[in-house]
């Protein structure tokens, strides 16, 4: 029989859009209770982590905590003793993937109950998603949200003492932690949190409810962790926001984007990046500091969205069409090598074809170097899941192609142009596809691949571009 689930507290919507509260910077650290440390001490964890970086992160740190108490990573799900589906909420193919996971994982659930099932992340901020599991799946042991990932210690503890299952998913943040453990999951390129939350409110978007207000790491904490990471020599670091750009507006000390990326950038770390820019906040001095600096990475994520000024209206996203076109200009004219990538999202509410071919027309303008494309997906509780739809799914899959097809040209002509030049390129580990061939990263986030021996992993090499495909390049290494 499964064990009685207790419910702490549930997330709320409504209360994750009218947050208030203000929030304070704690220091303190995790506490591990001495039985759980006893119990778990040799034991095995797995954790599964979908969507973006900042959940990546957030494995890190829940990873931190398993080691510290004496735990080891297991080599699959079927073996470890706690696993914890770390989850993504931004579509509904997210979610898909891991009710299909949670599905999964019934056949490993022990009759003894050693085995302990953990859900959390952005998923299970939403309640009628809690309600679903709790009924459904019997042999998840405790969901908790991304305001309390920090107590998983403490709920883990009274999980296993008490065999209940347990829910506490809060639904607005309170605090900064800081002094988290970290076990990275790479030993050269790291990411760098700066802030956390959105507070821009996309009508399309359920980050701002799932991941709280927006809040800024202080100046001091990120520049030491900055320089931790060199100490260690790390080759690479991405700061981390949902809006990377607003860094600092809450603090009111002073503090910007451009004075922090300069300070990193000072640091000395090879390669400076940062995600994820919106283009609202996107000043020039930001701009002026990418220039200025050579580890500071040409490349820049400027999520559009849409080509069309009324859908971009009705997303909330706060510029237009001509505003966007008039910073990427101002971006080229100070970083004339600068590469740019996107987001765009296909078949928002009404979209008519033509407003589609806006979007179409002002890829072709910005020429990007890459891009991600979604088609919308309607998130409960946002204002665009209230419209009534009038474009078939149909229509958003042919949209979605076509629109593919039209990036891609200008992406292929962009790789074309790399063959016969010499790259430096971040060497991130052997092939995916050949074992003779290793992959890495140019400055400007090309994926390459060339033959080469796994000696190189967290070097920078240089590489002269052989061949070009779409997404991909070949090359040869280059002695220097
Ligand atoms: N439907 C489709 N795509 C979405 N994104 C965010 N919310 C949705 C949604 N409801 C996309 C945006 C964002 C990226 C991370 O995910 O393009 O920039
Ligand atoms: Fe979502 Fe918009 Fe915030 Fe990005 S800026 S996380 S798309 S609400």
């Amino acid at each position: 029989m499964a064990n009685k689930c207790e419910f702490r507290e549930l997330p709320d919507l409504n209360k994750a859009r009218n947050r208030t509260q203000s929030f304070s910077f704690d220091y303190e650290g995790v506490t591990y209770p001495d039985s759980l440390v006893k119990y778990l001490n040799g034991k095995t964890y797995f954790i599964h982590t979908y969507g973006c970086q900042a959940n990546y992160r957030d494995e890190e740190v829940m990873a931190g905590m398993f080691e510290h108490m004496g735990m080891s990573k297991a080599s699959g799900i079927e073996n470890a003793d706690v696993v914890v589906l770390n989850t993504c909420a931004v579509r509904e193919n997210a979610e898909q993937k891991v009710f299909g996971m949670i599905g999964e994982l019934k056949k490993y659930k022990t009759t003894d109950n050693s085995r302990v099932f953990c859900v959390c992340g952005c998923m299970v901020q939403q309640k009628h998603i809690i309600e679903f599991i709790t009924e459904k799946f019997k042999h998840i042991d405790l969901i908790f949200g991304t305001h309390n990932i920090t107590s998983l210690p403490s709920m883990l503890d009274e999980v296993i003492r008490k065999r209940i299952r347990l829910v506490d998913v809060e639904s607005s943040p309170t605090k900064i932690e800081e002094n988290l453990p970290s076990k990275r999951l790479s030993s050269f390129k790291a990411f760098i949190n700066i802030s956390y939350g959105c507070d821009k409110f996309c009508t399309y978007c359920i980050v701002p409810y799932t991941r709280g207000k927006e809040r800024s790491r202080l100046m001091k904490d990120i520049l030491e962790e900055a320089q931790e990471l060199k100490n260690l020599g790390y080759q690479e670091v991405t700061l981390l926001g949902q809006n990377v750009n607003a860094y600092g507006k809450d603090l009111k000390d002073g503090s910007t984007f451009a004075k922090l990326l300069e300070e990193v950038a000072k640091i000395g770390i090879p390669r400076v990046r940062f995600l994820t820019s919106h283009p609202w906040d996107f000043t020039e001095e930001i701009v002026d500091v990418i220039a200025k600096y050579d580890n500071v990475m040409k490349y820049i994520h400027l999520p559009v969205q849409s080509g069309s000024s009324e859908i971009l209206r009705l997303m909330g996203r706060r510029y237009d069409a001509e505003k966007y076109l008039k910073l990427v200009d101002m971006i080229r004219s100070k970083v004339p090598d600068v590469a740019l990538s996107t987001d765009i999202i296909v078949g928002f509410p009404n979209e008519t074809y033509e407003q589609f071919l806006e979007t179409v027309e002002l890829c072709k303008k910005v020429q990007y170097d890459s891009a991600f494309t979604f088609i919308y997906s309607p998130r409960n509780g946002t204002p665009a899941a209230k419209i009534k739809d009038n474009v078939s799914s149909k229509d958003k899959s042919i949209r979605f192609r076509e629109l593919v097809k039209a990036l891609e040209v200008g992406i292929s002509e962009k790789s074309n142009a790399m063959v016969g030049n010499t790259y430096k390129v971040l060497v991130e580990g052997v092939s995916e596809k050949n074992p003779e061939m290793m992959s890495g990263y140019t400055e400007k986030n090309k994926l390459v691949h060339f033959k080469g021996d796994p000696s190189l992993v967290g070097k920078i090499v240089s590489v002269k571009i052989t061949e070009s495909h779409t997404y991909s390049l070949i090359g040869e290494l280059v002695n220097e």
